[in-house]
């Protein structure tokens, strides 16, 4: 159980009114917020939320008495959090977030009181849950400055857009340069990207690669494929999919730079989860295209898979490894 979760759940209960509409943006299922409008960009957990049986939502709209926020790792994303829970919420409302306290609670608790006072403060499981009351207006400058932190933008130098929060949203990611560069312009028919981001990959494969038919993203967080929806343009399909959970189709190729971190803790499960989603969703005689980090041991597994690996390239700190 995520510790910071259970902080926000406790302040709910301690200061929380159990009768009102709630909101709760980040969503994860707990037993005492399953009543909660859920939001989560995150598939995997979205689908947790839904088997907890709890309502999602696309797109909060409308005013209420509570809204509950459990952030992601980044600051702008925290801090356009803090904004956008403000404009959902109805006058005399309450919201409530909690942070680990490595991730910065009390620094976020400073930040978020500038705009509007702490109404209390609630340590527990190394984690810190506060909150601030709508009950006067919100420091504006405070706002229009986390407001316009959410807006779309572009990565420096590039035609790429990114939001906060979404995976390497200022840069692109040295891996996937790498492999970019190691893509052979003879791939061709129908190709997927194993956790495509904001689909800086995708792009590359349709611009260096004429005889790719359609390219399938494949990713779990929504932010970024929304983004990645602009990114790419040509033969490709979106879908907001939990990799883990195996592929509808079968491919000629696949490519990825597989996540090998679950929140905040390193998980080498997860990308090895993506490697047997790609083995089983290979056609006979494709090929896997995919960029680690040096380190990770993902060779072994690829050959428990029964695919071939090859060392293409190792610089950087990444290797680049090709499998059929
Ligand atoms: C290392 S990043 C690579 C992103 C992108 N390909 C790029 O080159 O910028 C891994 C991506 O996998 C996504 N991801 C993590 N877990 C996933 C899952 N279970 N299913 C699908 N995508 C996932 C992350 O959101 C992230 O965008």
């Amino acid at each position: 159980m995520n510790p910071a979760l259970e902080t926000l759940a406790l302040a709910f209960r301690e200061h929380g009114d159990p009768a009102a509409p709630l909101i709760f943006l980040g969503a994860e299922p707990h037993l005492d917020l399953i009543s909660a409008t859920a939001w989560q960009p995150l598939k995997p957990l979205a689908d947790q939320c839904t088997a907890a049986g709890m309502t999602m939502t696309d797109e909060p709209q409308g005013k209420h008495p509570t809204v509950l926020f459990l952030p992601g790792k980044s600051k702008e994303e925290i801090l356009a959090g803090f904004a956008r829970a403000h404009d959902l919420l109805a006058p005399g409302g309450i919201l409530i977030t909690s942070l680990a306290n490595t991730a910065g609670a009390a620094r976020f608790e400073k930040e978020l009181s500038k705009a509007a006072p702490l109404l209390f403060s609630v340590s527990k499981n190394k984690c810190r849950a506060f909150a601030v009351g709508n009950t006067q207006p919100w420091d504006a400058s405070a706002l229009a400055a986390w407001r316009e932190l959410s807006e779309p933008r572009l990565i420096p130098g590039t035609d790429f857009t990114v939001v906060p929060g979404v995976f390497s949203a200022d840069h692109i990611d040295p891996g996937s340069a790498l492999l970019a560069q190691y893509l052979p312009p003879a791939l061709r028919g129908e190709v997927a990207d194993l956790g495509a981001g904001w689909g800086f990959l995708s792009h590359v494969a349709l611009g260096k690669c004429p005889r790719v038919t359609r390219i399938d993203l494949f990713e779990a967080d929504s932010r970024a494929l929304a983004c990645a929806r602009k990114n790419v343009t040509g033969p490709a399909e979106f879908h907001w999919h939990d990799v883990t959970a195996g592929l509808p189709g079968k491919y000629d190729h696949i490519l990825t730079n597989p996540p090998f971190h679950t929140g905040q803790s390193r998980d080498i499960g997860l990308g090895q989860a993506f490697l047997t989603t790609a083995a089983k969703s290979l056609k006979r005689g494709g090929s896997l295209h995919l960029v680690a980090n040096r380190q990770l041991p993902y060779e072994a597994h690829l050959e428990s898979l029964g695919l071939r690996p090859r060392l293409l390239a190792e610089t950087g700190g990444f290797k680049v490894i090709t499998a059929v």
